[in-house]
């Protein structure tokens, strides 16, 4: 018999336990253990119809089990929407499609081709969902096969189409621990929904050809209360993206890097006639290697809102191109896609910004990448990190680009030690942070050597 032509009658096993480890409530959890056909199928069949029935009969006060050691194929998404109560836990292998074409199929029949509606592979939502991998590091895997999506992007190309969101987690009290990415094919995680800590993640999206992993976002974060913590990211793009509607987050401890876009707020006001909102929102005590940001703030040409209390701090930088960095004036040099309104690609109007205030950077030590600025995301002459800036020495401490005399407000800069590599005193870009607004920010608003003021 031809070995895909295994049939297991059951696909898996559910049995009412008391899980002592975690559940201290009064009536047993139910636990569905899910069965994998990978190895009797030799890595051939879908296991996504096991997974969806284990989703769908353990939706409530339930474990849904992936076993230590095995490996899973999810070749088609799985989506578990009405969850209540529920621990998934990760201690075998996920796999998906290893061929392109058959994940963009699955993308193109949920009408996700356009940027304004996203498949996710793994869509979570309900109240108390705790996702719990492992520190076993040869377990807890999810293995996209990006590098072969990253491969086939052309030159110039900012990613090719159809392609899915890893996973959205929408819940209120729960968790994510030990969450191992491997080679995403493009954005991780959206986190959305309230009272969320998410620790030990690895994301590792380090291209070994030298192909560039565009939009390989860790973390996209629309929710409130929301905990990352002790984070391994190497990526592409923001390791972090604090976006609209997202309060009270924290991002602490670990380490980020490669190509990374940094810890990111933004961007932010893409749509012109919406009012975006951010605010309380803290990067602490992060490390950061070769990424082209360590901290950085994106708001668009004529966007509108409102960012406000925000602080990175103890942030160590390794040959970082620019440690510090706020621009609200963005627009995409790339894509025709995402800078319109209405369809239009030219005549956004530089009529509003999206105001800052209340933002601090503290505690920054290390280096500035001088040698080899930038990474492997440049489509575009000049390149859309060089934008507007054509004075660069790749000394830059900070760049702060403000819009208006009156856009940047409580601005406060104390203890930055990042130096250049050619050993030389670092410089800043400033424009528009006034001292009557920004009495607190520690050096003079304008272009040239950085002179910290003494405190
Ligand atoms: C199992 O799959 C591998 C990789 O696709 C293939 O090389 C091998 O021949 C297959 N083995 C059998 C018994 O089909
Ligand atoms: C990690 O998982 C592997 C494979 O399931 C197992 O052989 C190994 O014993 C585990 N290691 C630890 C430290 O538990
Ligand atoms: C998140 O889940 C809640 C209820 O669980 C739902 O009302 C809301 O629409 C979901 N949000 C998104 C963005 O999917
Ligand atoms: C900073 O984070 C690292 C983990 O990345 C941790 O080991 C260290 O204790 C933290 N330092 C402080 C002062 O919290
Ligand atoms: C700026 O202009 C755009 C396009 O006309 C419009 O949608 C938006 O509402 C305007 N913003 C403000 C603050 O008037
Ligand atoms: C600013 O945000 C921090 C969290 O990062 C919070 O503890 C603090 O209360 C906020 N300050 C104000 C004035 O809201
Ligand atoms: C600095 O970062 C750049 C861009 O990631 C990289 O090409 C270069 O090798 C790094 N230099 C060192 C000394 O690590
Ligand atoms: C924008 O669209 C036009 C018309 O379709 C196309 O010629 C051009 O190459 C596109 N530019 C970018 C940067 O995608
Ligand atoms: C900055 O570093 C100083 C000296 O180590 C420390 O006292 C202070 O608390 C740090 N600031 C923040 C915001 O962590
Ligand atoms: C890719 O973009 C770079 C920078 O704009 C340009 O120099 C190069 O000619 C482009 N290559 C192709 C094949 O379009
Ligand atoms: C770049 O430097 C030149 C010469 O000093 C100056 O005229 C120009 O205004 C600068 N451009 C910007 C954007 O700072
Ligand atoms: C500062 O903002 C004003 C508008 O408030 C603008 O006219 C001016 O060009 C800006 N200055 C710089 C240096 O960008």
């Amino acid at each position: 018999m031809h070995l895909s032509q295994v049939v297991l009658p059951v696909l898996y096993f559910c049995a009412a336990v008391v899980d002592s480890s975690s559940w201290n409530g009064s009536y047993p959890r139910k636990t569905c253990t899910i069965a994998s056909k990978y190895r009797s199928s030799n890595g051939t069949l879908n296991d996504s119809p096991a997974v969806a029935s284990a989703f769908a009969e353990c939706s409530q006060d339930a474990i849904i089990v992936f076993s230590e050691g095995l490996d899973y194929n999810i070749l088609t998404p799985i989506s578990a929407t009405n969850l209540s109560n529920v621990e998934i836990h990760l201690q075998g292998n996920l796999h998906l499609p290893r061929k392109i074409t058959a994940v963009q199929a699955a993308v193109n029949a949920s009408n996700a081709l356009t940027y304004s509606t996203a498949l996710y592979w793994f869509k979570f939502a309900g109240a108390s969902i705790d996702f719990i991998g492992t520190s076993n590091l040869t377990n807890g895997w999810i293995y996209s096969y990006g590098q072969a999506w990253w491969d086939a992007n052309p030159v110039n190309g900012t990613g090719i189409a159809a392609r899915p969101h890893l996973m959205s987690f929408n819940t209120t009290h729960g968790s994510i621990q030990h969450f191992k990415s491997k080679k995403p094919i493009a954005w991780g995680v959206q986190l959305i929904g309230n009272a969320i800590t998410v620790s030990d993640t690895v994301v590792d999206a380090f291209s070994t050809t030298g192909s560039f992993p565009f939009n390989t976002d860790a973390f996209d974060v629309t929710g409130t209360n929301i905990k990352i913590l002790d984070s391994l990211i190497f990526n592409g793009d923001d390791a972090i993206a604090v976006q609209s509607g997202a309060h009270d987050i924290l991002f602490q401890g670990g380490t980020i890097g490669y190509q990374s876009h940094g810890m990111s707020i933004g961007s932010l006001g893409q749509n012109q006639g919406s009012f975006a909102n951010v605010s309380n929102i803290k990067f602490n005590n992060v490390t950061v290697i070769n990424a082209v940001y360590a901290a950085r703030f994106k708001s668009w040409i004529g966007g509108q809102g409102l960012a406000k209390n925000v602080t990175w701090s103890n942030i160590r930088t390794h040959n970082v191109t620019f440690p510090i960095f706020v621009t609200q004036t963005y627009y995409n040099q790339g894509s025709n896609q995402t800078q319109l309104e209405n369809g239009a690609t030219i005549g956004r109007p530089n009529n509003s910004t999206v105001q800052m205030s209340d933002f601090t950077w503290e505690n920054f030590t290390g280096s500035i990448n001088t040698f080899r600025p930038g990474d492997g995301s440049c489509v575009t002459d000049p390149c859309w990190y060089d934008a507007g800036l054509p004075n660069l020495t790749h000394t830059e401490a900070m760049i702060m680009e403000c819009n208006t005399n009156s856009s940047c407000q409580n601005f406060a800069t104390k203890n930055i030690h990042v130096f250049s590599q050619l050993e030389k005193a670092a410089t800043v870009i400033c424009l528009n942070a006034t001292a009557e607004l920004n009495p607190d920010l520690g050096f003079d608003c304008r272009n040239g050597t950085y002179i910290p003021f003494l405190s």
